[in-house]
């Protein structure tokens, strides 16, 4: 049986934190997401497969504005923020109020405009402290296209 060479591809400022810290999403906010764990030639991911947005590119997204997309139905949220964007789960994970109705926070994390709970974009991480975690996906850029890996249970 031939096993699978898996590496971590490279993040924008090529220095890698630990890949127990990448996998447990304790990494810098600021890096990768914990799941762009690719096969070698950076086509796929554990159990990720790519789409492309076809309603925006890079260059065209507006800067702090939540958006939604879809891929092939399933509703995502987009949020560019300085040199990053990073996609998320479309709906709260507290009550299910669509997450771009709300906006951001002085330090740029989603605020749910149901019960005004808060999350970082970048890890989902409840910063309000209520003990939620929204789902975020990882997100590629390839030159001006924006691509999100969604994992085959997504
Ligand atoms: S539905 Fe989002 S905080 Fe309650």
């Amino acid at each position: 049986m031939k096993v699978p060479f898996f590496s971590i591809s490279k993040n924008r400022n090529n220095v890698q934190p630990p890949l127990f810290a990448q996998l447990l999403n304790l990494a810098d906010t600021t890096r990768q997401h914990p799941l762009e764990l690719t096969n070698g030639n950076n086509e796929g991911g554990i159990g990720l497969t790519w789409h492309r947005i076809t309603d925006l590119n890079r260059s065209g997204m507006p800067e702090m504005k939540l958006l939604e997309t879809d891929i092939y139905g399933k509703k995502i949220g987009l949020l560019k923020r300085g040199d990053h964007i990073y996609a998320f789960a479309a709906k709260c994970p507290h009550a299910g109020a669509r997450m771009c109705d709300g906006w951001l926070d002085a330090q740029g994390r989603i605020v749910c405009p149901d019960h005004k709970y808060r999350f970082d974009p970048a890890n989902g991480r409840n910063t309000s402290g209520e003990g939620y975690k929204l789902f975020t996906y990882p997100v590629d850029i390839r030159e001006d296209e924006i691509w999100v890996g969604l994992m085959s249970t997504n």
